[in-house]
């Protein structure tokens, strides 16, 4: 059946796909929808607190007998620059008046924690089967207790160069994360956006330069886009923005709203909202400030000043300085629950390589 089944052994799943950890826009009903689809449910940890996690993890365990993804950005943290803060609130002052806010308003620091000690003892209590990073991995000794609480370690590369460091440092399996792909790119080896491979580059190149299992992700959102990942040589598929489609997904109305009208064209990669490149559908301060601003505080800092300004326009029914992170196949969405989503995408990938076999 599947070409490949590496990913699937690894895992033990039943259908080659992973549902990419989403932070902010899923929670434990979307990897239920894709675990009951014979997939990987992946809980993106981060942006939620300790006792979150356990509770996310604790009603999987409760809902399905299948294994999990725990997910965990793994930037190197930075303290918060005053000047470079300064700047940024002066550059968004004509926004902040304009919406009748206090451009000195004290705001709440951006969530975004990098994995560390207390995340660590939680993967050592809950003993996820699978367990993720993004931007690179842990320090050695947390990395080391992760692999002994019996997890299968995985992260993304967006350049060969990252794939061979990742292997080298321990991956079961790599995510060749191509251009295309919805969020934040995944890159900790370069920091030139503008030379970012596509998918269909990347993941040949990265198969060629490593010996574990690749997983395609990036723009693949339907059963052709799974096909052409195992052409090139993947024994398995991670789908973020598809899945964000579904009823499973907790996208706010106006996020789902902005996602449904979007088209091939409506994506850019941008750092303005969070400090750190990230694909999604253009909003205003993209596209005026951005898409990419040298003055944009470092991660995660530049979306601390866009809080209140978020906020305000959404009230008003806009997403002008909403995060609306997709990839570039955001238009190809099934809509459909998670569970039917994984398997359509499953029986659509076979039919496709059936036919392509003759
Ligand atoms: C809304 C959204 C949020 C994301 N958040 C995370 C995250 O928390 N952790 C992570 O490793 N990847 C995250 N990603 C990236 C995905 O892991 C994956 O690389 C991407 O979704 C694949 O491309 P696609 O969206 O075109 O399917 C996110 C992607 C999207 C669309």
């Amino acid at each position: 059946m599947w070409p490949d089944r590496r990913i699937i052994e690894l895992f033990k799943i039943h259908v080659p796909i992973v549902q990419a950890p989403m932070a902010g826009v899923q929670d434990v009903d979307v990897m239920i929808g894709a675990a009951e689809g014979g997939g990987l449910g992946s809980l993106p940890c981060a942006m939620l607190s300790v006792e979150k996690a356990r509770e996310q993890v604790q009603i999987f365990r409760q809902r399905v007998s299948a294994p999990l993804n725990m997910n965990f950005f793994c930037h190197t943290p930075v303290e918060a620059d005053a000047d470079r803060e300064s700047g940024w609130r002066k550059r968004l002052t004509p926004y902040f008046q304009e919406l009748g806010l206090d451009p000195g308003m004290s705001v709440n620091a951006a969530n975004r924690a990098p994995f560390d000690a207390q995340m660590c003892e939680l993967v050592e209590e809950l003993k996820p089967e699978v367990v993720s990073f993004h931007f690179g991995f842990p320090d050695n000794a947390l990395l080391k207790r992760v692999k002994a609480a019996g997890a299968i370690v995985i992260g993304s590369a967006t350049i060969v160069k990252e794939a061979v460091w990742l292997e080298q440092n321990g991956a079961d399996a790599i995510i060749a994360q191509g251009a295309e792909a919805g969020g934040h790119r995944g890159m900790f080896l370069t920091q030139n956006i503008a030379s970012q491979p596509g998918t269909m580059s990347l993941v040949p190149q990265v198969v060629d330069a490593v010996r574990v299992p690749v997983i395609a992700a990036g723009g693949i959102a339907d059963g052709r886009g799974i096909a052409a990942a195992f052409a090139l040589g993947a024994a398995g598929v991670q789908i973020g923005t598809a899945y964000l489609h579904t009823p499973d997904s907790k996208i706010s109305v106006l996020g789902r709203a902005a996602l449904t009208g979007a088209t091939d064209e409506s994506t850019v990669i941008t750092n303005v909202m969070t400090g750190r490149p990230a694909r999604g559908v253009a909003n205003r301060l993209m596209r005026e400030v951005g898409p990419v601003s040298s003055e944009a505080p470092a991660f995660p800092h530049a979306a601390t000043a866009l809080g209140p300004l978020k906020v305000a326009a959404e009230k008003l029914g806009r997403v002008d300085f909403t995060n609306l992170w997709a990839g570039q196949s955001v238009a190809l969405g099934h809509q459909m629950g998670a569970a039917d989503l994984t398997r359509a995408l499953a029986a659509e990938a076979l039919d496709r390589m059936r036919s392509l076999a003759g």
